[in-house]
């Protein structure tokens, strides 16, 4: 089953969202690259931001959301990317009929089943001074997913959610580190662990609950399609949620580590 997506709802921390994919884009050199491609584009912003930095390259976004591209085609009002519905599982750079200059992939990968053999792939077609970026989180064993499991674990639905916990695979900065270098490539790979202050005015009740509905909960919402099943489980999670992560005088302190690679086929 693939997950469902809420652009609204995963744009209320956009701004928060935007810092890891900055950080990303920073390291990649790339001066003048004919084709650019963001692998798992989402709702649009990130996407377009590659438009504003090299703004003569071929510009092409890739999602398997149709949420997500709708809500990204409304805001390039000028039509300046190339919004694509595809699945990275099987997706080949072949079909923009020019080879990629820059493949980018923030917070996307950790939804593609053995996106490593992916990865590879892709890598392997990139010419002399081609880059590749990406980011992923490094937080499945955080608190906010461990809680997510233990949550289904206790929830009369749990044989139901246990697949859907399953969706999200993320392997260590080393398999990434390794893999790219052994295509070939000059690495450079690091983790960084964000501390995102949540809700500073206290508006929201359940700030950290809010951030996971928009990306890591997706699944298990799906799975929960009944509203009674639904509230019980968020009210249960939410609890657990603001326990582990308590209100304090500044907001909602959520800690976020997110692993990244660039790599370049040296020219
Ligand atoms: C957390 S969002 C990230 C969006 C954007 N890259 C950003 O940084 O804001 C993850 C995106 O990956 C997309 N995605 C998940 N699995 C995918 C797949 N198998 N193929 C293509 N896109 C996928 C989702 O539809 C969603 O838009």
């Amino acid at each position: 089953m693939s997950t469902t997506w809420d652009p609204e709802q995963y744009a209320r921390f956009a701004d928060h969202r935007a810092r890891p994919f900055r950080d990303l884009l920073a390291r990649v050199g790339a001066a003048d690259p004919g084709l650019v491609v963001d692998l798992g584009c989402g709702n649009g912003p990130l996407t377009l931001s590659l438009a504003e930095r090299w703004p003569r390259a071929r510009i092409v976004g890739v999602d398997s959301s149709p949420r997500m591209l709708a809500a990204a085609r409304e805001i390039d009002a000028a039509g300046r990317v190339e919004w694509v519905e595809a699945d990275l599982a099987d997706w080949e750079p072949a079909t923009l009929g020019q080879v990629p200059d820059v493949l980018v992939s923030n917070a996307a990968l950790q939804w593609v089943p053995r996106h490593q053999d992916r990865i590879r792939a892709w890598v392997r077609e990139l010419p002399p001074g081609g880059w590749f970026a990406m980011q992923v989180p490094g937080n499945l064993d955080s608190p906010s997913h461990a809680l997510m499991r233990e949550t289904a674990a206790a929830h009369p639905a749990a044989e139901r959610l246990r697949p859907a916990l399953r969706r999200l695979s993320v392997a260590d900065p080393a398999t990434y580190l390794a893999l790219l270098t052994e295509a070939g490539l000059e690495v450079d790979a690091w983790e960084t662990t964000y501390l995102h202050v949540l809700d500073p005015d206290g508006r929201q009740e359940h700030p950290v609950l809010e951030w996971v509905r928009g990306t890591g909960l997706r699944p298990v919402l799906d799975v929960l399609a009944d509203p009674a099943e639904r509230d019980a489980y968020l009210a249960d999670y939410a609890t657990r949620l603001d326990a582990a992560y308590p209100r304090t005088g500044i907001g909602v302190v959520l800690p976020f580590r997110r692993l990244f690679a660039v790599a370049w086929r040296p020219t």
